[in-house]
Order: C-alpha cells, then sequence, then structure tokens
C-alpha cells in the first residue's frame, strides 16, 4: 500500500518524510489556502522534498481553463499530477491529459458508478472522499471496497486513493479492502506510530535493565 500524505504544510512533509514512507503527496485548494503560501510556491517546495506524485488542483470548471491550468502545473513541477472534479467537463480534461502523458486524479468522487466513469477515461487515479461519506451518515469504506472489486474485475490500471481519512481506522480498513493508496493527514500519519504498550515496554525494558547487574 502507497502512502501520500494529504497536506500543503512543508514543515509537516520533511517531517513525516524523514523515514522515507510518504510515496506521494495530494493537495487542494483549501489545503494550498492553509499553508499560507501561493500555489506556485508551495508546489515548488514540496516538489523538493517528494519525488512521487503529487496531485495539484485548480479552480478552472471547463475543459480550456483545466487544460490551461495543467500545462501550467506541469511547467513548475515535473512530478504533476492534476487534479480534475467528478463531472463531465473534468472527465473530457481527464482523457485529453492523459493521452498526452499528463497523470490525472479524478477527485470528489463519492459513487462506485463515478469511479466506473472516471476509470473508462484512463484516469491514473480516482479519489473517493470517505470521511465526507460518512460525515453525511453514508459509508465511505463500502464506496471504497466497491470500487476496488469493480477495478479488479476489468483490470482497470486506475489507482484508488482513499481520501478524506479521517481516523487511523480508516487507513486500516482500505489496507484490508486493498485500495492501492491511502492519502493520510499528517496528524493520523503521526498517530499511526503510537500504541501506549510499546510506550510502556520499552520503559519496562529500561527500567529493568537499570536493576540487572553490570
Ligand atoms: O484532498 C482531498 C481530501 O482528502 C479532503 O479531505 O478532510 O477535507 O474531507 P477532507
Amino acid at each position: 500500500m502507497k502512502f501520500f500524505l494529504d497536506t500543503a504544510d512543508v514543515d509537516a512533509i520533511r517531517k513525516a518524510n524523514e523515514l522515507r514512507m510518504v510515496d506521494g503527496i495530494t493537495t487542494n485548494p483549501t489545503l494550498i489556502m492553509k499553508s499560507g503560501k501561493n500555489h506556485r510556491e508551495v508546489i515548488g517546495e514540496i516538489s523538493k522534498i517528494i519525488k512521487g506524485p503529487i496531485s495539484v488542483e485548480g479552480v478552472g470548471l471547463t475543459f480550456d481553463e483545466m487544460v490551461s491550468e495543467a500545462e501550467n502545473f506541469v511547467d513548475w513541477i515535473p512530478n504533476a499530477v492534476i487534479k480534475v472534479p467528478m463531472t463531465k467537463e473534468g472527465l473530457r480534461t481527464a482523457s485529453h491529459l492523459e493521452s498526452r502523458g499528463i497523470p490525472v486524479n479524478v477527485t470528489l468522487v463519492f459513487s462506485p458508478s463515478q469511479a466506473l466513469l472516471a476509470a473508462k477515461t484512463g484516469a491514473s487515479y480516482v479519489s473517493p472522499f470517505v470521511g465526507r461519506l460518512d460525515d453525511i451518515g453514508q459509508n465511505g469504506m463500502k464506496v471504497v471496497d466497491d470500487i476496488v472489486r469493480i477495478f479488479s474485475n476489468y483490470k482497470f490500471k486506475t489507482e484508488v486513493i482513499v481520501a478524506s481519512v479521517r481516523s487511523v481506522s480508516h487507513v486500516v480498513e482500505a489496507a484490508k479492502i486493498g485500495a492501492h493508496i491511502a492519502t493520510i493527514p499528517p496528524k493520523i500519519y503521526e498517530e499511526m506510530w503510537n500504541h501506549e504498550l510499546t510506550d510502556k515496554g520499552i520503559k519496562k525494558f529500561l527500567d529493568d535493565y537499570k536493576k540487572s547487574k553490570a
């Protein structure tokens, strides 16, 4: 399973990547806004740290706008993946960019039928938003499970990025289902490392070592 970080916080990316476990990054306009920097600056900084795919999202809604934004992004960094929304214009853009060798991440996917349509464009990635589905009382992980099964039935090359991750158990459930990627907020990534019994165990071993004979 690949781990992406869902953030535009460069310090958090640097820290999380100390053990080289970060396979890619996903950003969106909200995350870029939170970074307090402009798009080009922050994406450039991230690209210097992470060599894997970096999803970047513009604000255009028409084919022409999205293609023009994508051309800027690939000009700025070599590892850009273009996020397009799950709309007819977005999928038209996805087919076009993929045919030019520019990878696309179809975002704001909330159902298996949307994911199926996105995969048929040849998009490199689809991003179902589990947390936002849970927020409205639906089962986000069930949608991921359906999408992974459908893609496997037809051997689509499209990879599933489980997005809108809100807890460690979302990551674990995604892994159990066999989703290719989870894009994880840095705070959740840090939580994945912890267990109180690990801390307790280390303390006990150290205490016992001190008590043992030299
Ligand atoms: O990057 C897209 C997605 O992960 C957003 O998550 O928490 O805003 O629903 P959230």
